[in-house]
């Protein structure tokens, strides 16, 4: 309703205590770690109703109503969002100022409709006859439904009655489909959510923005999520942190999982500091969000290829937001869901307290490669530690790097330094992991196009080509089965049926070969460059990896190295006045 800084809003809640708050409405008695009383929405008589301190949140078993200490002013109070701050701040002493009110927020309907929305889905799970199967499903999985509701779970049936319930409650629908919750499709409206298991995602206020939804048992895509809108962006969001954040900042700590169910798994048994991303690569301003919370974080992902790939990506964006980052190891197959179903609070604490710095970590699995051991292998472990040393923001943090990677590679503190300031190739895009991979565009250097082409479309420079000869092994693959091909090929055979002879990347390369024009002019001089570019490469590609290799080799062996260079380069420059290229000139102008 108003536009009261969220720095403030955090402030004010951060300081209001909802024990306390709570307290003063409703007659609460310590139980364990928690406060019950009887319920003030349903006004029950037994002590069902429960204010969690921990949490900063209170919950009823009975009718179900939850919320921070702002949602219970307005619910108990029945106040509109920016007067239960107001009320709140008040309360505590904190004052804000009268002006700061601009207008009502235009996205106000969409909190609305998500709100509504989730308060349905929740009474789907609890209640309707649909749901049995997600109950069961749940059940299966070993979850009690009375630990899933306070995380506010919710089940999305299919057909007509979503829009129903809305309708009734008098949300608009194409309020719903902007924020995501319906889709419109040749001028029909639909859920977007069909049979899925649903988890709601917050805002830092606690405000349900958002929906992971799972299919039960298998299909595709296993989860659906949200589409972006006004007021849910994945890539600024984190899965629990509004829960999480009281637990986080007393920890000084913060546990990273994938996925939401190893979120409530790992809350249910204790371990209350733990978030995770949204199905999307882990992002700059979700490092930087963490990092107001948290100087320290654990990353627990899965202990495959992609877990770790995954693990070392979101590490450096940690590092570059000056967090610190520890890396635990799950038993292999493992997540932290099946490791708490299996081992309990006991088994996960294992894991969390056996982390290492994520430095540490990737030395260690380099050194079980054995790429310690020999120069080349130095040279390629020093480029996959490159990345992480780049990515360290923190002094500390980066001279401690230093420091361990001179050390364990036996380089010079100035030769890391030097690699460090080269410039850093690209950072691969982050794609979410629920859109398909682009289709992968088949590119051929241009020496090999202007081969390719030449035989295609000259007949003439083809049989020369043949003559002279090309060393396959300077073709990248795909360009190798084109011009296998094309030297096999009867002469006069439509491009359509040499198409049909390949298939994949190499059919693709094909087919953008036959798009492209045959410059017929200087056409001889560019195939004879090329074809001296082709002979070449083996050479350069030995000179790169010296290059590479010297700054890391031992002072005494470097001349060795730097003659090696020396007659490789001279080698090549050999090549460079292009006596193929002669031959095919004097041939070509001989044949005219
Ligand atoms: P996982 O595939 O590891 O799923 O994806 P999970 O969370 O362990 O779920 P269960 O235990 O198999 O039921 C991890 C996270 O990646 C995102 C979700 O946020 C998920 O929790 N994800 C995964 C998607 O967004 N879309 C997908 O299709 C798959
Ligand atoms: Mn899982």
């Amino acid at each position: 309703m108003s536009s009261i800084p969220e720095e403030l809003i955090e402030q004010v809640r951060d300081a209001a205590d909802v024990v306390e708050l709570v307290g003063e409405h409703v007659q609460l008695r310590r139980t364990g770690s928690d406060y019950r009383g009887p319920c003030p929405f349903h006004g029950g008589k037994h002590r069902n109703f429960s204010v969690i301190p921990r949490k900063q949140m209170y919950y009823c078993f009975v009718c179900h109503e939850g919320g921070d200490v702002f949602s219970f002013y307005m619910k108990h109070l029945g106040m509109e969002y920016p007067a239960a701050v107001r009320a709140v701040a008040q309360r505590i002493g904190i004052a804000i100022p009268e002006r700061a009110s601009a207008g009502p927020d235009p996205r106000e309907p969409l909190f609305s409709a998500v709100a509504a929305a989730h308060d349905w889905y929740q009474r789907q799970l609890r209640e309707a006859k649909e749901a049995d199967r997600a109950r069961r499903y749940l059940k299966g999985r070993g979850f009690d439904l009375e630990v899933l509701l306070p995380h506010g779970l919710g089940f999305a049936p299919g057909g007509k009655a979503f829009l129903a319930g809305m309708a009734t409650l008098g949300v608009e629908e194409r309020t719903l489909v902007a924020a995501g919750l319906a889709v419109e499709r040749e001028g029909k409206t639909r859920a977007r959510f069909w049979d899925r298991l649903l988890f709601p995602i917050h805002d830092l206020r606690g405000r349900a923005v958002g929906f992971g939804g799972r299919v039960l048992g298998d299909g595709e895509p296993k989860y659906l999520n949200s589409p972006e809108s006004e007021i849910f962006h994945k890539g600024r969001l984190l899965y629990n942190l509004h829960e999480a954040k009281q637990a986080i900042r007393k920890a000084e700590h913060a546990v990273l999982v994938e996925g939401y169910f190893d979120v409530i798994r790992m809350a249910e048994a204790g371990i209350e500091h733990v978030i995770a991303p949204l199905g999307t690569g882990f992002t700059e301003d979700q490092a930087a969000l963490l990092h107001r919370y948290a100087p320290r974080v654990t990353l627990l992902f899965d202990n495959d290829t992609a877990g770790l790939r995954a693990t070392f990506r979101t590490a450096d964006q940690l590092l570059r937001a000056k967090v610190r980052v520890a890396v635990a190891s799950l038993p292999e197959g493992d997540d932290p869901d099946t490791l708490v179903a299996r081992s309990g609070r006991r088994g996960i604490e294992k894991v969390l307290r056996d982390a290492v710095d994520v430095f540490e970590r990737k030395m260690q699995l380099l050194e079980r490669k054995g790429w310690l051991a020999d120069l080349s292998g130095r040279r390629r472990a020093l480029d996959r530690l490159l990345p992480t040393l780049r990515a360290a923001a923190d002094p500390v943090t980066r001279d401690l790097y230093l420091t361990r990677v001179t050390e364990a590679l036996g380089v010079s503190r100035d030769a890391v330094l030097r690699e460090m300031q080269e410039r850093a190739p690209a950072r691969p895009v982050q794609r979410p992991l629920t859109s398909p991979a682009p289709s992968r565009q088949v590119s051929l250097a241009r020496a090999e196009r202007i081969v390719l082409l030449a035989m295609l479309h000259d007949r003439d420079l083809r049989q020369r080509i043949i003559d002279v000869g090309v060393d396959q092994g300077t073709l990248a693959p795909v360009a190798r089965e084109v011009f296998t091909l094309l030297v096999e090929k009867p002469p006069n055979v439509p491009p359509g049926e040499l198409l049909d002879r390949l298939d994949g990347d190499a059919q693709q390369a094909l087919e953008s070969l036959l798009r492209e024009p045959w410059p017929q002019g200087d056409g001889v001089t560019v195939v004879a460059a090329s074809l001296d570019e082709l002979r070449g490469r083996p050479l350069e590609h030995e000179i790169a990896q010296l290059n590479r290799a010297i700054p890391l080799a031992r002072d005494e062996d470097k001349p060795d190295l730097l003659r090696q260079k020396e007659e490789l380069s001279r080698r090549l420059n050999e090549l460079k006045p292009g006596r193929r290229w002669n031959v095919i000139r004097t041939r070509r102008g001989s044949a005219r």
